[in-house]
């Protein structure tokens, strides 16, 4: 696989190879909140090289759910909303239970969950608010620019200003994770975790997975394909 690593964006690998996304979810490769750095500039940043990164996802396979590039914006608003909105709440619902149970377990012994509780709640309180704009003014939009093909009455002028929003929302749920993995030291459960401190580090592990995904979705498809056709109307 011959690529150019410093005019690539490592955005762009992760939509043209979608099981590259293991991997740079393994080596902590940042595909979706900062997808627009080249792929040297992200293996730096992950202190591995290109050639590593490349040799390790072999020839890309392109995996047929994956491949959202010959889908509709409409098709993928539908995904994104079905799978990873829906997911992303039933995960809240899920770990805030968790995250109040463990810090006032474990809080204690544990300083670090009380910072895991905090810092969730901050996430959360980000996350709700950002779907809903999402799903009420931003994709109703998208869908009557493909669907009738005219420029949709709006309250935001261009579609240029909500989606600056998302994008600053996106990077402070990015640094929020960020957060919660140095405090967990990467989530690693000590000796005398229960069973509802383990469950916390993996339901939140799980989580921070799916948002990389989601993120990505939208930071390197959606909107510069929403942008994109906006233009042309
Ligand atoms: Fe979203
Ligand atoms: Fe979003």
């Amino acid at each position: 696989m011959n690529i150019n690593a410093e005019t690539k964006t490592i955005g762009e690998l992760a939509l043209e190879t979608p099981n590259a996304i293991a991997i740079m979810e393994r080596w902590q490769i940042d595909y979706c909140c900062r997808g627009q750095q080249s792929v040297a500039e992200a293996c730096r940043n992950a202190g591995v090289t290109p050639m590593e990164l490349l040799t390790a996802i072999g020839e890309p396979r392109i995996e047929q759910s994956g491949d959202w590039q010959n889908k509709t914006l409409v098709e993928l608003q539908d995904y994104i909303v079905s799978v990873h909105h829906s997911y992303t709440r039933q995960a809240i619902e899920t770990i805030s239970l968790l995250a109040e149970k463990v810090a006032n377990r474990h809080g204690g012994n544990h300083a670090e969950v009380l910072d895991v509780h905090r810092v969730f709640g901050e996430l959360v309180g980000e996350l709700m608010p950002h779907m809903m704009k999402e799903e009420q003014i931003l994709f109703p939009y998208v869908e009557e620019l493909e669907t009738t093909g005219e420029r949709p009455e709006s309250c935001f002028g261009t579609i240029a200003n909500p989606i600056r929003v998302m994008l600053m929302e996106h990077e402070t749920a990015g640094e929020k994770l960020v957060q919660l993995r140095a405090s967990t030291n990467g989530y690693e459960l000590p000796p005398d975790a229960c069973l509802s401190f383990r469950a916390l580090y993996e339901r939140l592990a799980d989580l921070e997975q799916d948002l990389h995904r989601h993120i990505h979705l939208e930071n390197n498809l959606l909107f510069p394909r929403a942008l994109r056709l906006e233009a042309y109307r």
